[in-house]
Parts: structure tokens; C-alpha cells; sequence
């Protein structure tokens, strides 16, 4: 994304949108999704916290003012368009920070955050399971993970409608219980979910 507009129509429809048509007329609005991701998260002030996949920055910007003038949210994303953006709004001082880079090739050291967030970002991801491994490697022991991804269903008729969204929409569908699974694999521990259409929220805790 190079274009200096993807990243407005992307904030102000294409976000809502996708969010609303993946998560059903009854899933969480933004307000919850953030909600969510405050409590999935369980920031506190001091915290370093990474969004990968982070778009113009909507959620670092919001996890900068959690963690207050002594803690950290730094922004991951590949798209230089989405990081101008970002960059260009405004956001409490000190306590942001943006990154050029692939989220399965995170350019940090091991156990450098106490929460990472990576919301409406997985699916797209070419590699989504290097990027759980790296999302775990960058994590404190005990550090928190929050993801906001796709979920198929289980009824025949319902696969056949979400394998086509899928497919039209060049978006990974995760299996029901993928990303559970491959978060307990990396040592997560417990981990929850909350399914919404098909879109999940999924946290975690790193043992
Ligand atoms: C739909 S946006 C989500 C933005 C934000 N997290 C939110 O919830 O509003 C997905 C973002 O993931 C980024 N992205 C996709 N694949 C990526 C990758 N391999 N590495 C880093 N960012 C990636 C895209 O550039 C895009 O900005």
C-alpha cells in the first residue's frame, strides 16, 4: 500500500466494514473490539507493548496512553502508506513508536515486550505461523498476546460461504480451533476465544 488515501478509506470504511461483515450484524462494534483488546492485554503503566500488523496506528496510539510516560507501543506494519499515516496523527509523546518490517521477521530481541497485539492482521500475513513464532519470541515470559483474526464455522453449508469469502477476499480462513491450538503449541497458557461471525478474538498468556 503506497497510495496516501488507502490508509484514510481504510481507517474511516474499509476497517469498520470488514470488521462488521466478518464479525455479523450482532459481533462487537470498534469500541468493543478495543475493550477487548484492553483486557486481553492487561496493560499496565510501564508496559512495552507491539502491535503487529498495525495499520494507521488506531490501537498503538490508544495502548501508548494505557501505558503511560514510562512505557512504550511501538507500531509494526510493511506498508510505508499505513506508517505515514500513522506517523501524521497525532499520539501521546515519547510513547510511540513506529517500525517498518514483516511480522514474521519481527527486527527485535527476544522477550522485548509485555504484550503484543495483533489485530484484523494474521490472515493477511503471508507466513501467519512464523509470525506467532516470532510474536512469542518477542514476548516476556508471562507477556500477554491478543489476536483479532478469521474463524471458519463447522456447518457443510456455512464452509462452502466462508471458504468463498475467503477466496474472494485473499484472506486466510483459520480452522475453528487453529490458533488455540497453535498458541498452546508455543506455550500459551490459558488461552481464551471469543468467536464473533468469522472473526475470533484469542488471548493468551506466555508461560
Ligand atoms: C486490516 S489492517 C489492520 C490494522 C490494525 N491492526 C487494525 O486493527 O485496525 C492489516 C495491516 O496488516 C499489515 N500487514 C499485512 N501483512 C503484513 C506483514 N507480513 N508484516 C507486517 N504488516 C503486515 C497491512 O499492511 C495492514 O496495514
Amino acid at each position: 500500500m503506497y497510495s496516501a488515501t488507502v490508509p484514510v478509506v481504510y481507517s474511516r470504511l474499509w476497517r469498520p466494514a470488514w470488521g462488521r461483515l466478518a464479525k455479523g450484524p450482532f459481533g462487537p462494534a470498534m469500541s468493543e473490539e478495543r475493550r477487548i483488546a484492553r483486557l486481553l492485554l492487561g496493560l499496565e503503566p510501564g508496559d512495552g507493548v507491539l502491535d503487529v500488523g498495525c495499520g494507521p496506528g488506531t490501537f498503538t496510539r490508544e495502548f501508548a496512553r494505557l501505558v503511560g510516560p514510562d512505557g512504550l507501543a511501538v507500531g509494526l506494519d510493511g506498508s510505508p502508506s499505513m506508517l505515514a499515516r500513522a506517523v501524521a496523527e497525532e499520539g501521546p509523546d515519547g510513547r510511540v513508536a513506529y517500525v517498518r518490517g514483516d511480522a514474521a521477521r519481527l527486527p527485535f530481541r527476544d522477550a522485548s515486550f509485555d504484550a503484543v497485539c495483533c489485530f484484523a492482521a494474521l490472515h493477511m500475513v503471508a507466513e501467519p505461523f512464523d509470525a506467532l513464532d516470532e510474536m512469542t519470541r518477542v514476548l516476556t515470559p508471562g507477556g500477554r498476546i491478543a489476536l483479532l483474526t478469521t474463524c471458519r464455522t463447522r456447518s457443510s453449508v456455512a464452509r462452502t460461504w466462508d471458504g468463498w469469502v475467503g477466496q474472494a477476499s485473499g484472506q486466510r480462513m483459520f480452522e475453528r480451533d487453529e490458533i488455540v491450538e497453535a498458541l498452546e503449541a508455543r506455550g500459551f497458557s490459558p488461552v481464551r476465544r471469543r468467536v464473533a461471525g468469522l472473526a475470533q478474538f484469542v488471548g493468551g498468556r506466555k508461560r
